[in-house]
């Protein structure tokens, strides 16, 4: 029986490869260029399976062509933003995901720029290489201390738990929360966490703000001129979730304004444009999109898309399936 195509819109961790190579007619994007709309339905056209990751936007545009011929869409990573489930449902696609597997990664990442926009790591790492350095003195580039301060998450999934987890074990953090769908008492047990009724609860008490919320229109610019206001002057805002939950232009004007005190950004409103405001800035810490990026993570999540698009084209239900 012949091998049902399958078109990789990315490169993908060499492993993941050399498995879809050898299960599927497989068509890798060998130069990694990000593919166009019209290549995009060509991919949806020709494959049984198109495998796109989280900077792929699947839109109604690109899900709106003639003789669609794919019949899953394997999305490598958690987050589905990107994709029109709508659009998806209607043209007979089914759609996967990769929960689970880059929960710890994810929740390294939102600590070590927590701790970088707090302790200056950035900018004093910037100094040294720029040749600043004069020598130790008691007043040089003083942060603000992490432990015992209080962690505020914004949603309560998997990666803000184990944020959580990171926080209240490693550091002896207070952890405030609010998320509109409450984890289960046993999922937050021997985190002592307080549940807040809304946002605003978790922006005034904290003393660093967490994004673990989906992008999308349901919390796009949550983060906006009233939030930052609601926040403490001294405190800091990190965002691992998705660049559109933050309304970039108020948060340079509440970074400029002396609102909150600094940021740690793993993700942007219009990826991988940075709006120049932040660049600029010596209190807030960038990354470009890394919250998943190590090897065994990658391949994890390479292998749970393997594991989704066999069991579909298997005729069994894949087990991350969305729509
Ligand atoms: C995801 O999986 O949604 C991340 O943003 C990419 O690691």
């Amino acid at each position: 029986m012949s091998k049902p195509r399958v078109i990789v819109t990315r490169r993908w961790h060499a492993d993941v490869e050399a498995v879809l190579q050898e299960k599927f007619d497989t068509r890798l994007n060998q130069d990694d260029h990000p593919m166009s709309v019209a290549e995009l339905q060509d991919a949806l056209q020709t494959a049984a399976a198109v495998l796109p990751p989280v900077s792929d936007r699947i839109d109604a545009e690109v899900l709106g062509a003639d003789d669609i011929r794919a019949k899953i869409l394997g999305s490598n990573g958690v987050g589905f933003n990107h994709i029109d489930l709508d659009a998806a449902r209607a043209a007979g696609l089914t759609v996967t995901n990769t929960p689970e597997v880059l929960t710890d990664c994810t929740a390294d990442l939102a600590m070590t720029l927590l701790l970088a926009v707090a302790r200056r790591a950035g900018e004093g790492e910037r100094h040294l290489r720029n040749g600043e350095w004069s020598g130790w003195r008691p007043t040089h580039m003083m942060g603000t201390s992490v432990t015992g301060k209080t962690l505020g998450l914004i949603g309560m999934g998997r990666i803000a738990r184990a944020v959580a987890a990171r926080a209240a074990h490693g550091f002896g953090m207070k952890i405030l929360f609010h998320d509109p769908f409450p984890p289960r008492d046993e999922d937050i047990a021997g985190l002592d966490a307080t549940r807040c009724a809304s946002p605003e609860e978790v922006f005034t008490g904290a003393d660093f703000v967490s994004l673990h919320c989906p992008g999308g229109k349901d919390t796009y610019h949550l983060i906006g001129a009233d939030a930052l206001r609601a926040m403490k002057p001294t405190a800091f805002l990190v965002n691992t979730a998705r660049g559109d939950v933050v309304d970039e232009a108020a948060l340079v004007a509440a970074l400029e304004a002396g609102e909150i005190a600094g940021a740690g950004l793993d993700v942007f409103e219009k990826e991988p444009t940075v709006n120049p405001g932040l660049l600029a800035m010596e209190n807030v810490v960038l990354l470009p999109h890394l919250g998943s990026a190590t090897q065994e993570t990658r391949k994890a999540m390479g292998m749970r898309v393997v594991e989704n698009v066999e069991a579909f084209f298997n005729g069994d239900t894949p087990r991350d399936k969305l729509v």
